[in-house]
């Protein structure tokens, strides 16, 4: 375990905002995550994985446990399956690396995601047609108030769009300490319907029905580099905001006065879901830099950082892009990072 004070948080988190931990404590086993969970007992205290979906507002913070634990581990294997347990401090783009050398399948459209394995079930990462959750077997979690280890089963976690019981119902409760994922070693089917990536593996001479997980891996891979900002190049946490899901008829005018606006249909029932990168554009704000605080030039869903921004700033900014989105087309944005 390794205990540090005042330690400057930049290199900890991709928005690389200046900020401060009173006091860090870095764990690498369960044992020693219980051992520090013990010791702090109900202070508050922020669970820190890659850093790479949050933004500090404020430039102090008193105690964070950053989880460091490793580990690879197959539990299970049939010819068709595998099961694995994966520690949370395992890196997630390494993972999936792994996954598929192994030609274990099903992460490949994953690929490239910043953060580490035990952030992926919390938000419930996706990418180009597919979320994690469908890979899920459980999660293996650490009870915050009694440090009583949960295997907890995949349709308990309450998954959902960028969402999950760990960010709403249990908020706080849990730290993850590892994910039991299950993957294909055969028949699996690959995802390939998201336009952009049959269009990058055409590009690619390779034809989307014949592409292998790797060469799917290689075509979201291309597209994430050309899209969106390396956080070691510029800082950001990807996605600022959830694509919204609206009320029918507010997408139905929204469509008759512009008919080029993307729109899918939403996984709540009857409503329909719009892309906030556009909404973000067409108010005008791809682009925009004020300061070191900017919206990003080939992304507007990407809030950046250009060097020397606070998060305070970062935040006001997100605030003038909501109530721009709202006035202009009535729609409301929600944050998809998280606020410290
Ligand atoms: N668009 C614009 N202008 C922009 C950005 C997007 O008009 O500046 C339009 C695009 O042309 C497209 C639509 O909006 O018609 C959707 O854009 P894109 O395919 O780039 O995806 P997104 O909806 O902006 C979501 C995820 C990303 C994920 C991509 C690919 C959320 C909040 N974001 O973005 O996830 O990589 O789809 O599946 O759901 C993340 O969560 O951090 C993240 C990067």
């Amino acid at each position: 375990m390794l205990i540090q004070k005042q330690v400057n948080l930049q290199p900890w988190h991709t928005f690389s905002t200046a900020s401060t931990a009173a006091e860090l404590v870095q764990v690498s086993s369960q044992k020693e995550a219980l051992e520090a969970m013990s010791a702090w007992q109900e202070k508050p205290y922020l669970v820190l994985g890659g850093g790479s979906n949050l933004l500090f507002v404020h430039e102090k913070i008193e105690r964070v446990l950053k989880i460091s634990l490793t580990g690879v581990a197959p539990v299970e294997e049939s010819s068709e399956h595998v099961v694995v347990d994966v520690a949370a401090g395992v890196s997630w783009h390494e993972w999936v690396m792994q996954s598929l050398e192994n030609a274990w399948f099903g992460l490949e459209n994953l690929a490239l995601i910043p953060g580490q394995v035990g952030a992926a079930p919390m938000q419930n990462i996706g990418a180009y047609g597919v979320e994690v959750r469908h890979f899920i077997d459980s999660v293996e979690a650490i009870d915050r108030k009694t440090q009583h280890i949960h295997r907890i089963s995949n349709s308990d976690c309450a998954f959902g769009y960028r969402s999950s019981a760990f960010k709403t119902a249990w908020k706080n409760r849990y730290v993850i300490s590892s994910v039991r994922f299950r993957l294909a070693k055969a028949k699996h089917k690959i995802n390939h319907e998201y336009g952009a990536i049959k269009e990058e593996l055409s590009q690619m001479g390779i034809h989307p029905d014949g592409a292998s997980p790797s060469e799917v891996a290689q075509a979201v891979m291309a597209i994430r580099k050309s899209k969106l900002p390396d956080p070691k190049e510029i800082g950001n946490a990807g996605s600022f905001f959830k694509n919204p899901s609206v009320a029918p008829e507010l997408a139905e005018a929204l469509k008759s006065k512009h008919p080029n606006m993307p729109h899918y249909p939403s996984e709540e029932a009857g409503r329909v879901k719009l892309a906030a990168g556009w909404l973000i554009e067409q108010a005008g704000w791809k682009g925009f830099r004020e300061g070191d605080a900017g919206v990003h030039v080939r992304q507007a869903l990407v809030l950046v950082n250009y060097g020397s921004a606070s998060g305070q700033q970062i935040w006001n900014l997100a605030g003038q892009i909501q109530r721009s989105v709202q006035q202009q087309f009535g729609v409301e944005l929600e944050p998809e990072v998280n606020a410290i």
